[in-house]
């Protein structure tokens, strides 16, 4: 197995793109992943996506965006598992360049959620339910998360007020974020007082629906560290694909991973382990606000019924002991379903680099990214790190 490394990334703006087609919003994350690399030929090209054909009508994704991109003979997959459909792609691109399938993989997620109007949206996204058990019965997914909200309010005491905080966060990071789909401060008071969606969960307690993309660049570290201390100049196919680098940037190491060991029992143990206290920045799913404090709590940042506190007391601001979510999460920063682990995987390589401007997290080496799919019934961990 070889270690593998993230060399480029690319997003655009979320928000309702609806001068955009799912094709355009697509080529233009992937072109600028594939600038940011400084590579012109990908082995592979992962697309991870919820669901095309109902919110576009499109399925076949893989060819119809590979030829879009001018590499209609590149091999190309889409892969699906609901909101997490960008964290498997990230897995499966992590998979062909460590296996030494795949030298360079483009590694894409990308969702068109608002050319349908808000009851189709809630169908498509319902799709990703059991049918049998949970669609059969009416549940949407504001549905299922307020179940898991007043669960946790049953068990641990978690009031309405902790879930708000993590609203209010997280639209003061994507403040901060100019791919952002919202742009506005939030309070307590206004998310309490917003439109009630799924008793506790009021609008603010939601993710939006949103269009989106987000691609990244995954070689060996080997390459990327050749890449990097190769001088900026012209055309070099000794590695491959063509690198022009011109800046020094040290790669980031990705590997699919957990703070928490019994997540991953048969992971491989060549890969670093780390402990929740090595992180220094983290993106989670906050689908909805309980999914936030239900997955920290989950990857072992806190103890089970001390996520909402951790987010009232500050711990996971900007300043905070452990930043979740600078980028503004899903909440703020939107959730185009199949794009969202890709952007996260994003977001943490822009701390990694000190390129995230105000919301920058200091002295950042150490990330980890979460993507859920469903309400758990899928999730990927990812942690990237700095190559020393
Ligand atoms: N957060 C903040 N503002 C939101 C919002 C959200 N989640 N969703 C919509 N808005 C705003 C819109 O911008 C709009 O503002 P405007 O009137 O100033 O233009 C207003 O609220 C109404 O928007 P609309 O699109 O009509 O809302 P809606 O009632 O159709 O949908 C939700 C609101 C919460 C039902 C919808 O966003 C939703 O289903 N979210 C969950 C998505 C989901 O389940 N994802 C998968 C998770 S597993």
């Amino acid at each position: 197995m070889r270690d593998v490394a993230v060399v480029g990334i690319g997003m655009n703006d979320f928000g309702e793109l609806w001068k955009k087609s799912l094709r355009t919003i697509w080529a233009e994350s992937a072109f600028a992943a594939l600038a940011d690399a400084g590579v012109d030929s990908v082995d592979l090209i992962t697309i991870g996506c919820m669901s095309p054909g109902l919110f576009v009508g499109q399925e076949h994704l893989a060819s119809v965006l590979a030829d879009e991109l001018g590499m209609a003979g590149v091999p190309a997959s889409r892969v699906e598992s609901a909101c997490a459909s960008g964290g498997l792609a990230l897995r499966t691109g992590f998979a062909e360049v460590a296996s030494g399938l795949s030298d360079t993989v483009l590694v894409t997620g990308v969702e068109k959620m608002t050319d349908v109007d808000g009851a189709d949206a809630t169908y498509a996204l319902g799709t990703a339910a059991d049918q049998e058990w949970e669609g059969f019965h009416g549940i949407t997914f504001p549905g299922l998360y307020a179940m898991l909200a007043l669960a946790h309010m049953e068990r641990y005491g978690t009031t309405s007020e902790q879930l708000a905080a993590v609203a209010v966060k997280n639209h003061a990071n994507g403040l901060l974020n100019p791919h952002a789909q919202y742009h506005l401060k939030v309070s307590v008071e206004d998310v309490l007082e917003s439109t009630m969606v799924a008793d506790p969960l009021h609008l603010f307690d939601c993710s939006p629906v949103t269009d989106g993309a987000a691609a990244v660049v995954l070689t060996t570290v080997e390459t990327g560290q050749g890449a990097c201390r190769r001088p900026a100049g012209g055309p070099d196919h000794r590695l491959g694909p063509r690198h022009r680098h011109h800046h020094p940037r040290q790669p980031v190491r990705i590997s699919p991973s957990s703070p928490r060991s019994d997540w991953l029992p048969n992971a491989p143990t060549r890969w670093p382990t780390k402990s929740p206290e090595d992180l220094h920045v983290v993106e989670v799913h906050d689908c909805f606000t309980i999914a936030e404090v239900m997955a920290t709590e989950a990857i072992g940042l806190f103890d089970p019924g001390y996520g909402a506190t951790a987010v009232e007391d500050g711990l996971t601001s900007l300043q905070g002991k452990i930043p979740v979510n600078p980028s503004g999460g899903l909440k703020s920063k939107g959730h185009p379903v199949g794009a969202t682990g890709v952007a996260q995987a994003a977001e943490i390589v822009t701390q990694l680099r000190g390129e995230a401007g105000q919301r920058q997290v200091e002295g950042a080496t150490v990330g980890l990214a979460q993507n859920m799919g469903g309400s758990g019934g899928s999730s990927t961990v990812h942690i990237m790190e700095v190559v020393s």
